[in-house]
């Protein structure tokens, strides 16, 4: 009965055996545990390289001060909540990183475009369209069922023919509608040019101006795809190009149709077409819409603020 009371070395050595068998395990679990977190989503690979290249390019300090995890540019007045930049690390670094960088961590092209809209004002997805709120690249870029807005990469932008940054400039009018012409939207303003020239607005009527021959345009990029005849279009069953075959040989796709055949080359029927879709409703404040240029402002009735309209009246 006396033994167990008079501890022996050899029974010190076997507790402190199993307290250091314990904590290893825990320790290599813990760090198991870390790996499996960093790696079992997409962006962990990345988020876990990114600090390693800002070192690289001199920014030890920011590298250090990483915190991996999900980011987000969250904008409530737009409804934009985008966690692309959890993967597209190096967006607001073109500073520094260079552009030759593989995505997802390329630097954003900046210059004047950025500068007029700041990613923290404008988020990612107002441009690239996509859906914000997604984590892995096939729900993000290309998004989940009944999706609308998928990203416009440069795979869906060449189906249709077009660059990614022509089709993109759907998504700009979104907002620049009442612009005239705007830089950096070269394919949309060819677009407005041809809808004047054309006097499309014989028949169709666009916001409250126009004839009734044809269907109110307005708003046609939202459209239901499904109500329309795909039947005579030849290639892709796409809406772009119902609209694209449409411009140009109205009577092929429509043959019962009063519309011109226009016989337009193609670069101008997807010019239209980018522009027609472009017409949506849209929910952006204010701010978001850019005041007319002075070109187009000139053409509106005279505002308020000249000296007549202060003129006391005669009638
Ligand atoms: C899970 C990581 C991840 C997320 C989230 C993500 N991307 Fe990407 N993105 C990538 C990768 C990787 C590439 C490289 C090419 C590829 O795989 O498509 C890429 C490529 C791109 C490209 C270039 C396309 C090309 O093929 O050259 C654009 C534009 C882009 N992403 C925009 C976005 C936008 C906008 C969002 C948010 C709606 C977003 N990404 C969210 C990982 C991501
Ligand atoms: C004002 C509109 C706008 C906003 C906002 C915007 N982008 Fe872009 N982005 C563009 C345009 C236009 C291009 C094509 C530029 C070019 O080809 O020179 C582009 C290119 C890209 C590319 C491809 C770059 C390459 O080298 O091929 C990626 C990736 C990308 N953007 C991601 C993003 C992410 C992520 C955000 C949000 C943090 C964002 N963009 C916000 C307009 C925008
Ligand atoms: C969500 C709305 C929105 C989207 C989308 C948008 N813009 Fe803008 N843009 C604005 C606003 C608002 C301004 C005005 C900024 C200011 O007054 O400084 C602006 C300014 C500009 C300017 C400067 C105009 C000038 O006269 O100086 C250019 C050029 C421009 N945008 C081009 C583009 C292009 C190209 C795209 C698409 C890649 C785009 N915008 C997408 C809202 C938008
Ligand atoms: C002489 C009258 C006339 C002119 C001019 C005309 N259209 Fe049409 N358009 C029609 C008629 C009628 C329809 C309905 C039958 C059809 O789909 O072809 C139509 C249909 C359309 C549609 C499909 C609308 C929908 O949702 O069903 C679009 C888009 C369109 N026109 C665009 C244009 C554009 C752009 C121009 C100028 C380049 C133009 N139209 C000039 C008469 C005209």
């Amino acid at each position: 009965m006396e033994q167990p009371l008079k501890p022996s070395p050899d029974s010190y050595e076997a507790r402190d055996f199993g307290w250091l068998v314990a904590m290893s395990l825990l320790f290599f679990g813990l760090v198991a545990i870390g790996f499996w977190r960093e790696y079992r989503t997409e962006w962990g690979p990345y988020q876990h390289e990114f600090p390693e290249i800002l070192g690289h390019y001199g920014k030890g300090e920011e590298a250090r001060k990483f915190i991996p995890g999900i980011k987000q540019i969250w904008i409530p007045q737009i409804a934009v909540t985008d966690r692309c930049i959890t993967c597209h690390l190096g967006y607001d670094w073109s500073a520094i990183l260079p552009p030759s960088l593989a995505q997802p961590l390329t630097p954003h092209p900046a210059g004047d475009l950025i500068a007029k809209h700041p990613f923290e004002k404008f988020g990612c997805t107002p441009c690239h369209g996509g859906q914000g709120w997604a984590t892995t690249v096939n729900a993000a870029h290309i998004g989940g069922p009944g999706w609308i807005d998928p990203m416009l990469t440069p795979a869906l932008a060449a189906s249709q023919g077009l660059t990614m940054d022509q089709m993109m400039q759907m998504r700009c009018n979104f907002c620049h509608r009442h612009d005239e012409a705007t830089p950096g939207m070269d394919v949309i303003n060819r677009g407005k040019t041809l809808l004047r020239k054309r006097k499309c607005i014989l028949c169709h009527s666009i916001e409250g101006r126009g004839g009734n021959t044809g269907p109110e345009l307005t708003y046609e990029g939202d459209s239901n795809p499904e109500l329309y005849d795909f039947s005579r279009v030849a290639g892709q069953k796409t809406f772009f190009n119902w609209n694209v075959q449409h411009l140009m040989h109205a009577s092929r796709i429509t043959p019962t149709t009063q519309m011109p055949d226009y016989n337009m080359p193609i670069d101008d029927a997807r010019a239209l077409t980018l522009l027609i879709l472009s017409w949506r409703r849209q929910s952006f404040p204010p701010e978001y819409i850019p005041a007319p240029s002075e070109a187009a402002a000139a053409m509106q009735p005279t505002p308020a603020t000249t000296p007549s309209a202060n003129a006391p009246e005669h009638h």
